[in-house]
């Protein structure tokens, strides 16, 4: 687990952080690349629920964790939507994301902002982390809803 959220933090670490660069993009594959960020999400989001819900102790400094894997995978997100992209491997990206890229965009700077506000909130207490964990985590369900196709 520990290994795989370094991995993503190296991987948006490389890509950059502006969406200009898009077609400087590493020569990974787009969709397992994408795939692998928001796998990393998946993981900060459930460490960070477990503590919300009293499952795990709160602790600051894996709540900080939590919160910047979601915040380097949201950096780098961006840059793995290549047109031909949208279908092959096991993608769920929704077609959504190439018919309406400024949507797209403006939800994925919103999850960039949120994230990097909560971050800047620093959060020391489980209190202040679960509205710095709640408004980051309101970006998930808001962008799978339109841009991610449900798997059944
Ligand atoms: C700006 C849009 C956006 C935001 C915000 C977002 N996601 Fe995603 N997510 C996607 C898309 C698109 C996919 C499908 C990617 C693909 O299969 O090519 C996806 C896929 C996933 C997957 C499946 C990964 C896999 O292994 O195939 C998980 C888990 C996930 N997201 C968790 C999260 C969590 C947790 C958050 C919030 C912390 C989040 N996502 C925020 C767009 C988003």
């Amino acid at each position: 687990m520990r290994r795989v959220v370094l991995c993503s933090f190296l991987v948006s670490m490389t890509a950059g952080s502006s969406l200009a660069q898009e077609s400087k993009a590493p020569d990974v594959d787009p969709i397992e690349a994408r795939q692998a960020i928001m796998s990393n999400n998946g993981a900060a989001a459930k460490l960070g629920g477990q503590m919300v819900k009293g499952e795990t102790p709160f602790d600051p400094a894996a709540a900080g964790v939590a919160l910047r894997t979601m915040q380097s995978g949201s950096l780098g997100f961006g840059y793995y939507f290549p047109e031909g992209s949208d279908t092959g491997g096991d993608t769920e990206a929704a077609p959504a994301i190439w018919e309406k890229p400024e949507e797209f965009r403006s939800a994925l700077a919103k999850f960039q902002n949120d994230a990097a506000a909560a971050i800047e909130a620093k959060p020391e207490d489980l209190e202040a982390f679960k509205q710095a964990f709640s408004a980051v985590t309101a970006n998930c369900k808001s962008c799978h809803d339109e841009f991610r196709l449900e798997k059944n």
